[in-house]
């Protein structure tokens, strides 16, 4: 079996992976050998010779126009809300509905050491982040009295630690049966001088998760594709685990996505300055695309019209797919390309010493799942309000944005003016924060709180 996968790496240029095989047991050897028969050399050969040819960001955002969408404050918001929210409920209540969260990310910024969604965010009830996305998706089903099957992605890191976590915890009150963990694929990581595959150990290659696109290869090859089909799941909500604000199957954006007959549908946030650090979604030619931040030309980026920033619709990455959609795309092997990282990526050198450069010295594939956007037919945004629905954790304490502390002071926030709505008094520098099962919503809220109610020190609403 060696000399097979020997001859292939030779044809490949990437034989040196095995320098160490003689200093390798038996077991190092046999795990080594099913790692480096997975890879897939072709592919690999192919991502480094068209290195060089990337997108055309300039010709691309110099047609980009802003994207068909439902707009906050527009006159006719207030009727076309209602009608999404009764069609997006009826949905929900007739089992259309799943839901997919992506926890696969490494979490590398925030600096914690275990799956991110383990990470304590409530800020007063120390809720994870777990905890907190799937009680409100158990409180959703309570009140749709529907089954919504939850979907996680995890990875090779983070999959043990979270399956176990989960179950410890009996799925924060989901049953066990509507819960499905698969875990997301692997790409190797190659050296940006020579296109070489880079070694972790002498018996190990260095793979990394390929990013939140890899979940519709895993979604599929792990049999959660078919297993929506199986339940007759419609439409597929997806959102991250590390934004304790997404609202969890939103009736109204389901109700939008379902209106438009939209194959793909995303919530989007105003754009307040040109210089925002989010994707930013766009119409070319008449179909959707994501151009991140750093690739949108400055021109672009501060182009103004009447309403503001021309080009306004900054991604945060809650979508609903439908499920032919996902269907069709995940027989397509090409439908979401790679995109180069260049990360500076420890790996041992040719003497077998270990090697931690400061500098990018490799090169990651990744693929990013708002890439299937362009594919879509009637592709649809859907505006929301940033301080309702997008607060992510990314950075670690101190970070001038997207920390723990920032998060938190969104979620008070939020459920401050949901509490102020339903007449109670609180100022602002009281935490509370409201568990979903306690009340999903400002509505919710007011049925359960009486009017006057004063709250003068930090509370957990449960
Ligand atoms: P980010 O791109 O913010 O990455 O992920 P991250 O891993 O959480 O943090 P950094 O970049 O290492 O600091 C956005 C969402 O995509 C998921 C994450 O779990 C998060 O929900 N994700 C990211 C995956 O599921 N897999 C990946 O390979 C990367």
């Amino acid at each position: 079996m060696k000399t097979a996968i020997e001859k292939r790496l030779q044809e490949a240029g990437q034989e040196h992976a095995l320098a160490f095989w003689k200093e390798l047991d038996d077991s190092a050897r046999h795990r080594f050998l099913r790692q480096l028969e997975s890879l897939d050399l072709d592919l690999i050969n192919k991502l480094w010779t068209t290195r060089h040819a990337s997108a055309d960001w300039r010709s691309l955002a110099a047609r980009a126009e802003p994207p068909p969408a439902i707009r906050l404050d527009r006159a006719q918001q207030a009727a076309t809300s209602l009608a999404a929210q009764k069609k997006g409920e009826a949905a929900l209540r007739a089992g259309e509905i799943g839901m997919l969260l992506v926890a696969g990310g490494q979490g590398t910024r925030l600096g914690f050491a275990h799956p991110k969604g383990m990470f304590r965010l409530g800020p007063v009830s120390n809720r994870s982040l777990f905890q907190i996305l799937l009680e409100q998706l158990l409180a959703a089903r309570r009140r749709f009295d529907a089954p919504i099957p939850l979907y996680v992605m995890t990875s090779p890191a983070t999959h043990e630690e979270t399956a176990a976590y989960l179950a410890e915890h009996d799925y924060f009150g989901l049953p066990a049966a509507d819960v499905q963990l698969f875990c997301q694929g692997v790409m190797p990581a190659v050296a940006i001088a020579t296109g070489k595959l880079l070694l972790a150990g002498k018996d190990a290659l260095f793979l990394s998760p390929d990013c939140h696109g890899g979940m519709l290869s895993a979604f599929e090859s792990r049999g959660c594709l078919n297993d929506l089909q199986q339940r007759g799941v419609r439409q597929l909500y997806y959102c991250q685990i590390d934004n304790p604000l997404v609202c969890c199957c939103e009736p109204e954006l389901l109700g939008h996505h379902l209106l438009a007959d939209s194959e793909m549908t995303t919530q989007a946030v105003a754009r307040t300055n040109a210089t925002e650090r989010v994707g930013n979604i766009v119409s070319v030619d008449g179909r959707l695309h994501v151009i991140e931040y750093s690739d949108l030309p400055q021109d672009a980026a501060q182009a103004r019209d009447e309403t503001g920033l021309r080009l306004w619709a900054g991604n945060i990455a809650v979508h609903v797919f439908s499920t032919d959609f996902l269907v069709r795309a995940a027989g397509d092997s090409e439908s979401l390309p790679f995109h180069l990282a260049h990360k500076a990526t420890p790996h041992l050198d040719a003497n077998g010493m270990l090697q931690t450069p400061e500098a990018p010295n490799a090169i990651k594939f990744e693929r990013f799942i708002f890439d299937l956007l362009p594919q879509a037919a009637n592709g649809l945004v859907v505006e929301v309000a940033k301080a309702e629905r997008f607060a992510p954790v990314k950075n670690a304490p101190g970070s001038p944005a997207d920390t723990a502390a920032h998060s938190q002071a969104a979620i008070c926030a939020q459920h401050r003016a949901w509490l102020r709505a339903a007449g109670a008094k609180v100022d602002d520098q009281t935490a509370v924060e409201i568990n979903p099962l306690f009340a999903i919503d400002a509505a919710e809220v007011a049925e359960n709180i009486a009017p006057g109610t004063v709250i003068s020190q930090p509370t957990y609403f449960r």
